[in-house]
This record gives C-alpha cells, structure tokens and sequence, in this order.
C-alpha cells in the first residue's frame, strides 16, 4: 500500500454531507469523526448518522471515535459500516481486547494516540492493530496547527513495525496541509488525515491529488 489519503468531513458542509462526500471522491478514505462531549469538548455525530453516511459513500469509512468507553461503542460502528475503527487508547479498558473483536467483525482495527501519550506501552502490542493514529493536534476541533513535536513518535512507530515485520498503517491527523506532508510521510506516516486542507480548498478532489501527489514525492519505503 502506497500513501493513502482520508478527508476528514468534520470540515464539511453537514447540511450537505453526500454532495461533500462525492466531492472527494477521488480520496482513499472517507473519515468520520464521532465525537461525544465526555472524551473530548465537543459533540458531533454518532451511530444512526455514520451508518447512513457508509450507505451513500462510494469511499470506505474510517471512523475515528473520539468517545469514552470504545469497549462498548466501537464493534457497533464496525456493524454500522464502518471499514476501519480507530478508538482511543486513553479511553479503552483493554484494548488488545477490543482490537481482536474488531478483527473478528471483519473491519480493520485501529488505536489513537493523544499528543500527551507516548508510544512505549503500545509498541509490545502493535502486531494487534491494523493502523496507529497518531494525533498532530489535540482532539476535538478541525483547523488547528500541527505539533511538529509529534514526528519523533511517528518514527519510532515506523522502526518498531519495521523490526517486528509488520503491515502497519501509521496515520497522521491534525493540521496536515502541503506545509508538513513531506516531513510526516519521511517520518513513516502513511494515511494522511485532512480536513480544513481539503474542504478549504476551491476543488476538494484536485487538493486530494496534489496531497497525494505531494506525499508519493516524499514515500520511501
Ligand atoms: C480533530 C479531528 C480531525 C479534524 C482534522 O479532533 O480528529 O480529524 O477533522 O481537521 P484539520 O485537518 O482541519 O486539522
Ligand atoms: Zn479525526
């Protein structure tokens, strides 16, 4: 797998929401982000919208649940459509746990990592996960700067899945913009989260391009 890229519809129109899906429909991913007012400051949409959005999408769903409890929530979003479900590692019970359920429904299995969480506990267990997100901003809100401080994380992911042989899937979320997808992508990341970047743009699916175009320019291994 090459470097794939997720728009993140937090940044969309969501009076509009298939018209804004259709328009970046030449991305990889279609992230949703369920937000629940307890785990992060904000509430945004849950099981009955996601499960709708996966019917229309022509993109697969990548959910990232910004929620308490994921133990309970997350296979429901895996049943609800959902292609990948990234939960929390600061809000999961046991996580390994839950990753293994996932796996079981068929949907590919993901854990997130705050800015303020290190990598370390993680890395005996990553041959559990599909995908790693590491977050570049605090979750909760589009639109804020990238934490350049994040990419030594990314890089000790990338090694760790590399000494261990692993297909690992590393995504960056937060203030990803053409200003820092060469420096992540160098780092080992490779599922580009953008939000504000994408839907900013004048021509949604011409900004996924030059993304991707941009991030292949800087992809080595
Ligand atoms: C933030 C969300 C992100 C957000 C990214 O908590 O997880 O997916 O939509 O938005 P930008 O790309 O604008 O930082
Ligand atoms: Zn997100």
């Amino acid at each position: 797998m090459g470097i794939q890229i997720a728009p993140s519809i937090l940044a969309a129109d969501f009076a509009n929401l298939e018209r804004d899906i259709v328009a970046v429909s030449d991305a990889d991913w279609l992230h949703v982000d369920v937000m629940d007012a307890h785990f992060v400051p904000n509430l945004t949409l849950g099981l009955p919208v996601l499960e709708r959005l996966a019917q229309v999408s022509p993109l697969p769903v990548d959910a990232h649940l910004m929620i308490d409890d994921p133990d309970r929530w997350a296979p429901k979003y895996a049943q609800a459509g959902a292609a990948s479900v990234t939960f929390h590692l600061e809000a999961a019970h046991d996580p390994v746990a839950l990753a293994r359920t996932l796996r079981g429904m068929h949907t590919r299995a993901s854990v997130a990592l705050k800015p303020g969480t290190p990598v370390d506990d993680l890395l005996p267990h990553l041959g559990e996960f599909d995908m790693v997100l590491v977050m570049t901003v605090e979750p909760g809100f589009g639109g804020q700067a990238f934490m350049p401080e994040m990419l030594p994380k990314i890089t000790r992911l990338r090694q760790a899945a590399h000494d261990a042989d692993l297909d690992l899937w590393i995504q960056v979320d937060g203030g990803i913009s053409g200003d820092n997808v060469e420096s992540v992508v160098a780092a080992g990341a490779d599922v580009l989260v953008a939000g504000s970047a994408v839907y900013g743009a004048d021509n949604p699916n011409a900004q996924v391009g030059l993304l991707r175009a941009q991030a292949q320019g800087a992809h080595h291994h």
